[in-house]
């Protein structure tokens, strides 16, 4: 008996967060296919490079290839990812919908639980141990980390990343472009603008408005963005 080959995802942009991303693809028996750079790789003094990150899948899967922008085209039976995060990812995704258009996959981590009364954008990361609760409402291409839970009826738009361990209560309104970073926590009912970011550890209990940073217990204003 013959097997169905995996699913191929391409990645389109390389930053921090693709080894989650490969980690993800693998959970579900994807296949991490290619990686398309659309900049000449810039990892910082504490980042890990890309072929670091590419090696660290030997006897898992064939190594993805890398390729660039300029040389890609899509093929068949392609899913695709973006890689960069917020808010690299708005103008990838504006310059692959330019020459592309293309649709995008939503991956999600088999331990994490979608609520079947939230819903997902397309382009969407959900990672391990999330939870999405009831009525949730996520836009295109948010990518919501480890160990994250979204509360019932919270809506978040499109490119916002809500990073790892960050609790966000019910029926608030994130907006879009936002950073809720690690171990955060907002209250229910709040409005969070776009651009805005919730800082490591910080405890949001009032809006906050568009393109601040908001730090400490409870959040208050730092820098405007
Ligand atoms: C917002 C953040 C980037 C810091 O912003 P920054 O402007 O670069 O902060 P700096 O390091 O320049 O520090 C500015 C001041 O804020 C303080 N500070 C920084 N982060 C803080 C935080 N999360 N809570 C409280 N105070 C903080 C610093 O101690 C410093 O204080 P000072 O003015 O008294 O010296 C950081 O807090 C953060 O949230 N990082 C993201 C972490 C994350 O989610 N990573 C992803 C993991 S997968």
């Amino acid at each position: 008996m013959t097997g169905s080959a995996p699913r191929r995802l391409v990645i389109f942009g390389a930053s921090n967060i693709i080894s989650d991303l490969f980690d993800c693809a693998l959970a579900n028996g994807l296949l991490p296919a290619k990686v398309v750079l659309h900049l000449p790789e810039s990892a910082g003094e504490r980042d890990i490079p890309l072929a670091a990150r590419i090696a660290a899948l030997k006897g898992l899967c064939d190594a993805p290839q890398v390729e660039t922008l300029d040389t890609f085209q899509p093929g068949a039976g392609e899913l695709y990812l973006l890689g960069p995060t917020t808010p690299t990812r708005a103008n990838l995704a504006a310059e692959l919908e330019r020459r592309f258009g293309l649709r995008y996959h939503t991956l999600v981590h088999p331990t994490a639980y979608v609520s079947p009364l939230a819903q997902l954008g397309q382009g969407g990361f959900v990672g391990a141990k999330s939870v999405i609760g009831p009525g949730a409402c996520l836009g295109d291409h948010v990518f919501v980390n480890r160990g994250v839970t979204i509360g019932h009826d919270t809506h978040i738009g499109s490119y916002s990343r809500i990073q790892p361990g960050a609790n966000l209560g019910g029926a608030s309104r994130i907006g879009s472009g936002v950073t809720v970073a690690i171990g955060a926590t907002l209250l229910e009912r709040l409005v969070i603008g776009d651009g805005a970011m919730v800082g490591a550890g910080a405890v949001a209990v009032e809006d906050v408005p568009d393109g601040v940073l908001v730090l400490g217990v409870p959040a208050k204003f730092k820098k405007a963005l």
